[in-house]
Protein backbone atom coordinates (compact mmCIF):
# COMPACT_ATOMS: atom_id res chain seq x y z
CA UNK A 1 0.00 0.00 0.00
CA UNK A 2 1.08 3.07 -1.03
CA UNK A 3 1.04 6.78 1.34
CA UNK A 4 -1.51 8.13 -1.50
CA UNK A 5 -4.51 9.85 -0.18
CA UNK A 6 -7.60 8.14 -1.76
CA UNK A 7 -8.41 10.74 -3.36
CA UNK A 8 -4.97 10.89 -4.89
CA UNK A 9 -5.14 7.01 -5.96
CA UNK A 10 -8.81 8.07 -7.65
CA UNK A 11 -6.71 10.46 -9.19
CA UNK A 12 -4.08 8.15 -10.22
CA UNK A 13 -6.65 5.77 -12.07
CA UNK A 14 -7.90 8.68 -13.88
CA UNK A 15 -4.55 8.87 -15.38
CA UNK A 16 -4.05 5.14 -15.94
CA UNK A 17 -7.56 4.71 -17.89
CA UNK A 18 -6.76 7.86 -19.66
CA UNK A 19 -3.41 6.24 -21.38
CA UNK A 20 -5.52 3.47 -21.86
CA UNK A 21 -7.89 5.13 -24.26
CA UNK A 22 -4.93 7.06 -25.61
CA UNK A 23 -3.54 4.20 -27.13
CA UNK A 24 -7.48 3.34 -28.75
CA UNK A 25 -7.46 7.44 -29.95
CA UNK A 26 -4.15 6.94 -31.22
CA UNK A 27 -5.08 4.20 -33.73
CA UNK A 28 -8.47 5.42 -34.54
CA UNK A 29 -6.64 8.83 -35.32
CA UNK A 30 -4.91 6.08 -37.84
CA UNK A 31 -8.64 4.53 -38.87
CA UNK A 32 -7.85 1.30 -37.11
CA UNK A 33 -10.07 0.48 -34.24
CA UNK A 34 -7.97 -0.90 -31.23
CA UNK A 35 -10.15 -3.38 -29.61
CA UNK A 36 -8.00 -4.44 -26.92
CA UNK A 37 -7.48 -0.89 -25.83
CA UNK A 38 -10.97 0.46 -25.95
CA UNK A 39 -12.15 -2.86 -24.12
CA UNK A 40 -9.22 -2.57 -21.38
CA UNK A 41 -9.90 1.48 -20.84
CA UNK A 42 -13.71 0.92 -21.10
CA UNK A 43 -13.57 -1.81 -18.28
CA UNK A 44 -11.04 0.14 -16.21
CA UNK A 45 -13.18 2.98 -16.15
CA UNK A 46 -16.25 0.75 -15.38
CA UNK A 47 -14.73 -0.16 -12.21
CA UNK A 48 -13.52 3.09 -11.34
CA UNK A 49 -17.07 3.96 -11.38
CA UNK A 50 -18.60 1.57 -9.36
CA UNK A 51 -15.73 1.99 -6.70
CA UNK A 52 -17.11 5.59 -6.91
CA UNK A 53 -20.70 5.16 -6.56
CA UNK A 54 -20.60 1.80 -3.76
CA UNK A 55 -17.88 3.01 -1.70
CA UNK A 56 -17.12 6.35 -2.35
CA UNK A 57 -19.74 8.97 -2.77
CA UNK A 58 -22.31 7.72 -0.11
CA UNK A 59 -20.50 9.52 2.71
CA UNK A 60 -19.89 11.96 1.02
CA UNK A 61 -24.01 12.18 0.49
CA UNK A 62 -24.64 11.68 4.00
CA UNK A 63 -22.17 14.48 4.67
CA UNK A 64 -24.80 16.81 2.66
CA UNK A 65 -22.55 16.92 -0.84
CA UNK A 66 -26.15 16.20 -2.26
CA UNK A 67 -25.96 18.32 -5.86
CA UNK A 68 -21.96 17.33 -6.20
CA UNK A 69 -22.88 13.40 -6.37
CA UNK A 70 -26.07 13.90 -8.48
CA UNK A 71 -23.94 15.46 -10.80
CA UNK A 72 -21.70 12.78 -10.77
CA UNK A 73 -23.85 10.27 -10.80
CA UNK A 74 -25.76 11.73 -13.71
CA UNK A 75 -22.46 12.54 -15.54
CA UNK A 76 -21.38 8.22 -15.06
CA UNK A 77 -24.84 7.47 -16.36
CA UNK A 78 -24.35 9.57 -19.72
CA UNK A 79 -20.75 8.06 -19.27
CA UNK A 80 -21.86 4.39 -19.60
CA UNK A 81 -24.13 5.02 -22.22
CA UNK A 82 -21.15 6.06 -24.26
CA UNK A 83 -19.09 2.87 -23.26
CA UNK A 84 -21.97 0.88 -24.40
CA UNK A 85 -21.89 2.98 -27.70
CA UNK A 86 -18.87 2.77 -28.79
CA UNK A 87 -18.65 -1.30 -27.76
CA UNK A 88 -21.10 -1.79 -30.06
CA UNK A 89 -19.34 0.76 -32.73
CA UNK A 90 -16.04 -1.11 -32.80
CA UNK A 91 -17.84 -4.45 -32.94
CA UNK A 92 -19.56 -2.88 -36.46
CA UNK A 93 -16.21 -1.58 -37.25
CA UNK A 94 -17.91 1.38 -37.65
CA UNK A 95 -14.52 3.89 -37.24
CA UNK A 96 -16.42 7.48 -38.25
CA UNK A 97 -19.44 6.13 -35.72
CA UNK A 98 -16.81 5.80 -33.41
CA UNK A 99 -15.12 8.68 -33.79
CA UNK A 100 -18.13 10.65 -33.52
CA UNK A 101 -18.63 8.66 -30.38
CA UNK A 102 -15.21 9.43 -28.49
CA UNK A 103 -14.97 12.73 -29.19
CA UNK A 104 -18.37 13.28 -27.03
CA UNK A 105 -16.74 10.79 -24.66
CA UNK A 106 -13.55 12.08 -24.18
CA UNK A 107 -15.01 16.07 -23.85
CA UNK A 108 -17.66 14.67 -21.15
CA UNK A 109 -14.79 12.60 -19.17
CA UNK A 110 -11.95 15.41 -19.14
CA UNK A 111 -14.86 17.54 -17.70
CA UNK A 112 -16.03 14.97 -15.57
CA UNK A 113 -12.01 13.99 -14.27
CA UNK A 114 -11.64 17.43 -13.32
CA UNK A 115 -14.64 18.43 -11.55
CA UNK A 116 -14.19 14.90 -9.18
CA UNK A 117 -10.08 16.33 -8.75
CA UNK A 118 -11.20 19.63 -7.79
CA UNK A 119 -14.40 18.91 -5.30
CA UNK A 120 -15.07 15.57 -4.70
CA UNK A 121 -11.74 14.32 -4.09
CA UNK A 122 -10.33 16.71 -1.73
CA UNK A 123 -13.72 16.82 0.57
CA UNK A 124 -13.63 12.59 0.34
CA UNK A 125 -10.22 12.80 1.65
CA UNK A 126 -11.76 15.45 4.43
CA UNK A 127 -14.95 13.46 5.34
CA UNK A 128 -13.96 9.56 4.93
CA UNK A 129 -12.84 7.86 8.00
CA UNK A 130 -10.06 5.57 7.56
CA UNK A 131 -11.58 2.57 7.73
CA UNK A 132 -13.76 3.57 4.53
CA UNK A 133 -11.04 5.16 3.12
CA UNK A 134 -8.86 1.83 3.27
CA UNK A 135 -12.03 0.12 1.79
CA UNK A 136 -12.30 2.00 -1.28
CA UNK A 137 -8.35 1.34 -2.30
CA UNK A 138 -8.72 -1.84 -1.77
CA UNK A 139 -11.58 -1.88 -3.90
CA UNK A 140 -9.99 -0.04 -6.43
CA UNK A 141 -6.92 -2.16 -6.47
CA UNK A 142 -8.27 -5.61 -6.06
CA UNK A 143 -12.20 -5.58 -5.61
CA UNK A 144 -14.33 -6.99 -8.47
CA UNK A 145 -17.47 -5.27 -9.55
CA UNK A 146 -20.36 -8.24 -10.02
CA UNK A 147 -21.46 -9.39 -12.72
CA UNK A 148 -24.23 -7.21 -14.74
CA UNK A 149 -23.66 -4.50 -12.22
CA UNK A 150 -24.68 -1.28 -14.03
CA UNK A 151 -24.35 2.55 -12.68
CA UNK A 152 -27.20 3.91 -10.71
CA UNK A 153 -28.04 6.36 -14.26
CA UNK A 154 -27.16 4.72 -16.72
CA UNK A 155 -30.03 4.01 -20.07
CA UNK A 156 -31.68 7.44 -18.70
CA UNK A 157 -31.31 9.60 -21.86
FE1 LIG B 1 -16.61 9.52 -11.65
FE1 LIG C 1 -13.35 9.31 -11.00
Amino acid sequence: MDDRTVGQSLEHDHHLIDGQFAAFAQALAEDRIDTASLSAATEALRHHIWVEEQLHFPPLREAGLFGPVLVMLREHGEIWNLLDRAAAQAAQGSVADLEQTWHSLAELLTAHNAKEEQILYPSGDQILDEQTARAVATALATGARPDGWVCQMAGQR
